[in-house]
């Protein structure tokens, strides 16, 4: 495992961007999981900023998301959908063909999530999975407890994650109970992943995974012993 910590949400941003930026350079056609949230914002910009400047060529890879609000429409502004076209897939120069994105309200939730797996196996399978860690050591979706060999389905969130995630929104949009994510085996079948962790939130789940121990009650220890994971770390995280 590469570990790079690093000082401050510009750092934090620059050295994800550089590791995106060199899988691109390898592979331009890479088959990429996108996270939403906070913490891969700032990467997104990057990426951007890289794209405008010549240093990366977005448009020839597969993107896909990791999860999804079950039942919310991709228009609805709170999807995951809408979040990853606001911050990134709009202003990039992507061909829509080149983007899947989990349709949360699709009447069979189930067969989309069938869909999506089969969409990202048609292009040979994860490159790149991109991914944040939540305070309760969740990557996607996947909650503590959830099985490690799990392709996209439906799972119940947490109450903490769905805390975690209102916070995001200043209007009155209740998170609904249930999500859809690429589940953790296919997450470890990612050729290479690249790990986000910021926020003091995380530093317990963080630990968790430096430990190296898998561990059920720490989805995001599914990864210890993965290949080629780069975790890139806030540094005021760092213990010891
Ligand atoms: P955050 O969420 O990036 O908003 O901290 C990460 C996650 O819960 O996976």
């Amino acid at each position: 495992m590469q570990i790079e910590w690093t000082d401050g949400e510009e750092s934090f941003a620059d050295r994800a961007a550089k590791h995106v930026a060199a899988r691109f350079a390898d592979k331009p056609t890479q088959t990429v999981a996108l996270p939403t949230g906070m913490t891969p914002v700032g990467l997104y910009r990057r990426l951007l900023a890289l794209e405008a400047a010549g240093a990366i060529r977005l448009g020839a890879a597969h993107y896909f998301n990791l999860d999804e609000y079950v039942g919310v429409p991709q228009a609805d502004s709170h999807s995951f959908a809408a979040f990853l076209h606001r911050h990134f897939l709009d202003q990039a120069a992507i061909a829509p063909g080149q983007v899947r994105l989990l349709q949360g309200d699709a009447p069979d939730i189930a067969a989309e999530a069938q869909a999506h797996d089969a969409a990202v196996a048609a292009q040979g399978g994860l490159d790149l999975a991109i991914l944040g860690l939540g305070a309760n050591g969740h990557i996607a979706f996947n909650e503590p407890g959830a099985s490690w060999d799990a392709t996209t389905h439906v799972v119940p969130l947490t109450q903490e994650t769905r805390a975690a995630n209102a916070a995001y929104f200043a209007d009155a949009f209740t998170v609904p109970s249930e999500g859809v994510t690429m589940g953790i085996g296919m997450l470890r079948a990612a050729r290479h992943i690249l790990l986000m962790v910021s926020g003091a939130s995380k530093a317990q789940a963080l630990e968790a995974f430096l430990a190296g121990r898998p561990d059920p009650s720490w989805p995001v220890t599914a990864l210890c012993g993965h290949p080629s994971v780069t975790l890139v770390a806030d540094s005021a995280l760092r213990r010891g």
